[in-house]
């Protein structure tokens, strides 16, 4: 939605005040210009303000609120969930406010509406944009009816650190894979078509660098340089302007000092300036007054004056804008052309949206979890599943075994759900559980649960689970988080199974020796060393949505051959956090070779390095799972790497080719990751950047020869005076199956 807009400026009076307004020639401009040109001082700060409630709010619709949307005091409102509060409050708007204003009704519809799809880095374990399209379309078309017209969503946030509870929200920890998926959210969301009364809004969200909170503590302090900020944080985010998005949100972290709602040069300089957007930026909840508590604003009126001078268009919850920007205006700190400027973007938005033609919403309701829109949830869990173990191919589950299903999440309606679903209903959810039992005949299915709850310590009943393993043949065991323990403000220190999990699987694996399967569902990557020993096969299910349990359901009994690969980089231990692929490589790399693990040193040892590198003694310096990792009942087979040219020149194109074999027996889906580096930088690069992926499906015994093409683009950087730069020198060019087990070949940049 780049547009260049012919302008000139004129020179109106505004009830007292001088003010240079910008007419236009673009005729969405001059109905701007229109509409502009009769709004007061009041009316135009109205439009600034977004009131709500919290999503759990029930009651009467407030007198206060309706006088002041009568008043064309306010602009948005967010968490009205009352469809006939939304029309009575859309139709004061409309019809008795000055100017007719309509508002714009806001909601986190975060992965899904009703139909409640996996969680966003399950999404992201799907590595599969249409997918995720389907998706974002399905909450749009179902929001929308309720009369949601615009999502928090998606969040863009990269993300290192498991043991941040937003995790759960993010793409994952790769700029480009996140980039991929941050333009199927926007299409999804948005649909072709703004003005069209399914279309949702999107909102980039959070703008930026909220996902690097040291020490992966919710809300903490982020230190980002420009390059790394721009080669890693940002991408994403320009990605969502390249698909027309047309709002940003602000987040609540503060960026290399400076609180990120009160940022003038992200907010200006890189948004507006450098991107050219043309919508309008939102704070996150009270972010513009927390600026306060950060130590960045004096008082409500310096936070006013900060986020507004930097370019948050909108207010979020908190009133310093209602209360402060007036008088700001009055006194001449604040130059009424930057209020223009930022009514004007909420004006053109709602012009897009054709809120002014068609206010109202549409009801809709057969839409909500009809039967495509569970199909299409099902879909999206099928594809989230990564397998991460299969020893001696213990999964599929052969016909006629007797399976015991025990665990805290086997049958956790609320729980499979994940995070951020406020009007997701757990009784719409199908566990884990209620699909084993129509799938499989009674006698082969024994249940004690043993835990009620993820965080259970109580071991009162253990036995009962042991005898049930005793009397299968295997034992499905459903492990994971409960929804709370991540997302928002839930962080964790510990980031292994919660309460007494770890506990009886070893009681289990103890007393009766049967396989294991750990089917995880969380919110995060999971610590599985002290267990990983003790089960035969894991999955991760992430938590999958209403549609979860029929879709792990079939990936353990075959039905499906699990597709999912990581997005995030998998630890060993928490010590290892923050981890991440594209690392650098440092002075000393770590190398397998030359690795003294903590007990081969001998006792006594003299200081010295030992030949260890960039390692830990006690946890060496590989995951316990690469990023882009996930594991298939087939198997499959790349050889036979070519590129087409050794060398390219600034504007050159690289084909690269390879085959892809699938030696298994059942036909499956491999998605095929191309990575290259940068050998020698002006700065240094990482060891690993994703540059392509695709997702193949190959029948049994099948090759095929794929070529993936590189461009000279691709090769090009932020460097540290924060250009866009192609460096020559040598480059290498992987292919493989993650970011761990690739080919290699060499090339030049000339
Ligand atoms: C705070 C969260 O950080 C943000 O992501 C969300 O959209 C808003 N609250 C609104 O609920």
């Amino acid at each position: 939605m780049r547009r260049i807009i012919p302008l000139f400026i004129i020179t109106v009076s505004l009830f007292g005040c001088e003010s240079s307004q910008q007419v236009s020639q673009d005729p969405l401009e001059q109905k701007i210009d229109s509409i502009m040109s009769k709004m007061s001082l009041t009316e135009k700060i109205g439009q600034t303000a977004q009131r709500g409630t919290s999503s759990r709010v029930k009651g009467a619709l407030s007198e206060e609120l309706k006088t002041a949307v009568r008043e064309g005091r306010v602009g948005s409102l967010i968490n009205v969930m009352n469809k006939d509060f939304v029309d009575e409050l859309q139709r004061i708007a409309v019809e008795e406010s000055p100017n007719g204003i309509p508002l714009i009704f806001a909601r986190d519809v975060i992965h899904g509406f009703k139909t409640i799809f996996p969680i966003p880095l399950g999404q992201a374990a799907t590595w599969n944009p249409e997918l995720v399209e389907a998706g974002a379309r399905v909450a749009a078309v179902e929001a929308s009816t309720y009369g949601v017209r615009w999502t928090f969503a998606p969040m863009l946030d990269i993300s290192r650190d498991p043991r941040w509870g937003r995790i759960a929200e993010s793409p994952g920890e790769d700029p480009f894979l996140a980039s991929e998926l941050s333009a199927a959210y926007v299409k999804g969301f948005q649909g072709d078509d703004l003005s069209d009364p399914s279309s949702m809004v999107a909102c980039a969200k959070h703008f930026v660098g909220y996902g690097a909170a040291e020490g992966g503590r919710d809300y903490n302090t982020a230190i980002i340089h420009e390059p790394l900020l721009r080669n890693v944080y940002l991408p994403p985010f320009k990605k969502a302007i390249e698909a027309g998005v047309q709002t940003f949100m602000s987040g609540f972290n503060e960026l290399n000092g400076v609180p990120v709602s009160g940022n003038q040069f992200l907010l200006d300089q890189v948004l507006r300036q450098e991107w050219a957007f043309d919508g309008f930026v939102v704070s996150d909840w009270n972010s513009v007054t927390e600026m306060i508590a950060h130590g960045y604003c004096a008082d409500e009126k310096d936070a006013a004056y900060k986020a507004a001078r930097a370019g948050v268009d909108m207010e979020m919850t908190s009133q310093s804008y209602d209360k402060h920007l007036q008088e700001l205006i009055d006194e001449g700190k604040l130059d009424v052309n930057q209020l223009d400027r930022m009514v004007r973007a909420i004006l053109r938005v709602k012009f897009r949206m054709g809120l002014f033609e068609q206010p109202y919403r549409i009801d809709n309701e057969e839409v909500v979890l009809s039967e495509d829109h569970l199909k299409k949830a099902k879909d999206a869990a099928l594809q989230s599943i990564v397998m991460l173990k299969n020893e001696e191919d213990i999964l599929p589950l052969k016909t006629s075994q007797k399976v015991a299903v025990i665990g805290p999440l086997a049958n956790a309606p609320l729980d499979q759900l994940g995070t951020w679903i406020f009007d997701g209903d757990q009784d719409d959810s199908v566990t884990p559980l209620t699909s084993l039992k129509e799938k499989l005949t009674a006698n082969r299915v024994k249940v004690a649960a043993g835990l009620d709850y993820s965080r259970d310590r109580s071991t009162a009943q253990f036995s009962s689970a042991v005898n049930a393993a005793k009397q299968s043949d295997i034992v499905l065991f459903f492990a994971g988080e409960e929804a709370i323990l991540s997302g928002e403000a839930h962080s964790r220190a510990h980031i292994n199974l919660p309460g007494a999990q770890e506990e009886l699987i070893k009681e289990i694996r103890k007393k009766t020796k049967k396989p294991i399967v750990l089917i995880i569902q969380a919110g995060r990557p999971i610590v599985l060393e002290n267990i990983l020993d003790d089960v035969d096969a894991v999955l991760m299910a992430w938590h999958p949505g209403t549609m979860g349990g029929p879709a792990i359901v079939d990936v353990l009994l075959g039905d499906y051959n699990p597709s999912g690969r990581l997005p995030v980089t998998w630890p060993k231990s928490v010590g290892q956090v923050p981890i991440y692929y594209n690392y650098k490589n440092t002075g000393r790399p770590a190398r397998e070779e030359s690795f003294v693990g903590i007990d081969d040193i001998p006792i006594g040892a003299w200081q010295s390095s030992l030949g260890n590198n960039s390692h830990y003694l006690d946890d060496g310096f590989r995951p316990q799972y690469p990023f882009g990792y996930g594991l298939s009942y087939t198997s499959f087979e790349y050889d036979n790497l070519k590129v087409s040219e050794d060398s390219l020149n600034s504007n050159g194109e690289l084909k690269v080719s390879f085959e892809l074999t699938n030696t298994g027996v059942l036909p499956g889906v491999e998605t095929v990751q191309l990575y290259i580096r940068d050998h020698v930088g002006t700065i240094t690069r990482p060891v690993k950047e994703l540059k392509k992926f695709q997702r193949v499906v190959l029948n049994p015994k099948e090759t095929k020869t794929l070529e993936l093409t590189l461009s000279s683009s691709d090769l090009k950087f932020y460097n540290a005076e924060n250009e866009f730069v192609l460096e020559s020198g040598q480059f290498s060019v992987f292919v493989g199956a993650n970011a761990q087990n690739t080919m290699k070949k060499d090339f030049w940049v000339r």
